[in-house]
């Protein structure tokens, strides 16, 4: 009997679980996912889970050589630069064929007032001199970078709560996208925001308030994504990820 390919998946995104269901399907495939066990109640994808870090590219690499891993797809968030890396070492360590699953950036249309930025406490700096309540949309974690804005309002959304340091002026807003344009109007006219921070995450799920934003006239501090790993080939989407797997296999 032939023995399946096995393609890990590095997770944590709605395209890695996408891509975990159309290629569990393939009998000829053993998929296996990873995600870093950040989300108490994680979305989990089809077939094999393992959660929680591997111990640095030393312990990646470890784990494809023990679990005999033919494929790797780094299909993890434009913002987890770290594990992008890793997988970049561990895989040429290894000789372990790697690909990228990254959605592009967001591009600003006509009516877009946005502000890129380098990091959260480069937005943070931005913050005074454009508004006084601020939707930051930037995640659970890195809240610390605006602990010092004593003076302007915060509505923080994110997956499961902040932890301190953060604004003393902080309202957390629990939620999980895909969002809506409706929603996200609502959300930015209730708390009367007048300004948007978010990641250039990329993405249609959580887009709507980008759209929200510019029907609004709103300025979107923007973090610009960290830089992608050299010479791993990269792919936009699932389909492209898919084709990948196939010429592997
Ligand atoms: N950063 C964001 O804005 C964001 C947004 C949405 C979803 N996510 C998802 O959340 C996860 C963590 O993101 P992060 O920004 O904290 O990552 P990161 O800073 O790049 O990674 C930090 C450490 O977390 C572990 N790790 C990260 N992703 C992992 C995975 N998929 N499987 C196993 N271990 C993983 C690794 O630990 P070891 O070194 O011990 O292996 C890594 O060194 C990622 O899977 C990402 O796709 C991140």
């Amino acid at each position: 009997m032939r023995v399946p390919k096995h393609v890990l998946i590095l997770g944590g995104t709605t395209e890695a679980r996408r891509l975990a269901a159309e290629l569990a399907a393939d009998p000829a495939l053993r998929i296996t996912s990873s995600l870093a066990g950040r989300v108490a109640e994680p979305r989990l994808p089809t077939g094999e889970v393992r959660i929680g870090g591997f111990g640095g590219p030393d312990g990646l690499a470890a784990w494809l050589r023990e679990q005999r891993v033919d494929a790797l797809i780094d299909a993890t968030h434009p913002f987890a630069g770290t594990i992008s890396r890793n997988a970049a070492t561990a895989a040429a360590e290894v000789h372990v064929p790697l690909l990228a699953l990254r959605r592009p950036s967001w591009v600003p249309v006509a009516g877009d007032s946005w502000h890129p930025v380098g990091s959260l406490d480069e937005a943070a700096a931005a913050l005074p001199a454009l508004g006084r309540r601020i939707f930051l949309t930037t995640g659970r974690q890195g809240l610390a970078a605006f602990a010092h804005l004593t003076d302007l309002f915060f509505l923080a959304r994110s997956v499961d709560a902040p932890e301190a340091p953060m604004p003393p002026r902080t309202e957390v807003l629990l939620d999980r996208g895909p969002f809506t344009l409706e929603g996200e109007r609502a959300v930015l006219r209730e708390h009367r925001i007048d300004v948007l921070v978010t990641k250039d995450s990329g993405g249609a799920a959580t887009a709507p308030k980008l759209a929200a934003a510019r029907e609004l006239g709103l300025p979107v501090v923007i973090v610009r994504r960290p830089p992608a790993p050299a010479g791993v080939p990269e792919v936009p989407d699932v389909a492209g990820a898919v084709a990948w797997v196939v010429r592997q296999a």
